[in-house]
């Protein structure tokens, strides 16, 4: 995570390294830059970065079991409307855009793992063996799905002449509507 491949930008900041070394935090970045705007890749690669997060605040939350079960609550209730808003709206909008519909089919696979060791975690507490296994699993099943997406999926569809924009106005809605629900007021929208 260390970031001292600084890019020189400027030849003389070097000289002047140890006065200015605070000048920079504002340039802090994340790998991924967070996409902007409300077209679906946007929308749903917005929620990818919200899972990441949180599987890292979880990752910190070592030994704090009460702190563990909130973030898995957080974590699961995410990936249960993302899963829901993608299943419902963006497959199968993207599904003929799409050259093979294992791609679609695959990702659909993917989801009801995940869902499943959702389902698993709920019905136990932090402290219980394997809590921590099963949300690391979860966490890496994410990351492999996430990257799927993102590197091939994604791509595939905004190269075709499927209307992101629109799809994502719904995905949107859709997702305003579920965390009201699903959320029960216990957490604000992002
Ligand atoms: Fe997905
Ligand atoms: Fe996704």
């Amino acid at each position: 995570m260390a970031t001292t491949g600084t890019t020189n930008k400027s030849s003389t900041a070097k000289k002047s390294a140890s006065s200015s070394s605070k000048t920079k935090s504002a340039a802090k970045k994340s790998s991924t830059p967070v996409a902007r705007g409300n077209d679906a890749v946007a929308v749903l690669k917005r929620d990818h970065r919200e899972v990441e997060r949180l599987f890292k605040q979880y990752e910190q939350a070592k030994e704090d079991d009460a702190r563990k079960q909130e973030i898995f609550q957080q974590i699961a209730l995410e990936l249960k409307v993302h899963t829901q808003v993608e299943e419902e709206i963006f497959y199968p909008e993207s599904r003929e855009f799409v050259k093979e519909q294992d791609t679609v089919n695959e990702a659909e696979v993917e989801h009801q793992s995940a869902k499943d060791l959702i389902a698993q975690l709920e019905g136990m507490q932090p402290s219980d063996d394997y809590y921590d296994a099963k949300v690391k699993v979860l966490q890496e099943m994410v990351e492999h799905h996430v990257e799927e997406e993102e590197k091939e999926y994604f791509p595939e569809c905004q190269k075709s002449e499927m209307d992101t924009k629109a799809v994502g106005e719904r995905i949107l809605a859709r997702k305003e509507e579920l965390m009201g629900r699903m959320g029960g007021g216990s957490r604000a929208m992002h």
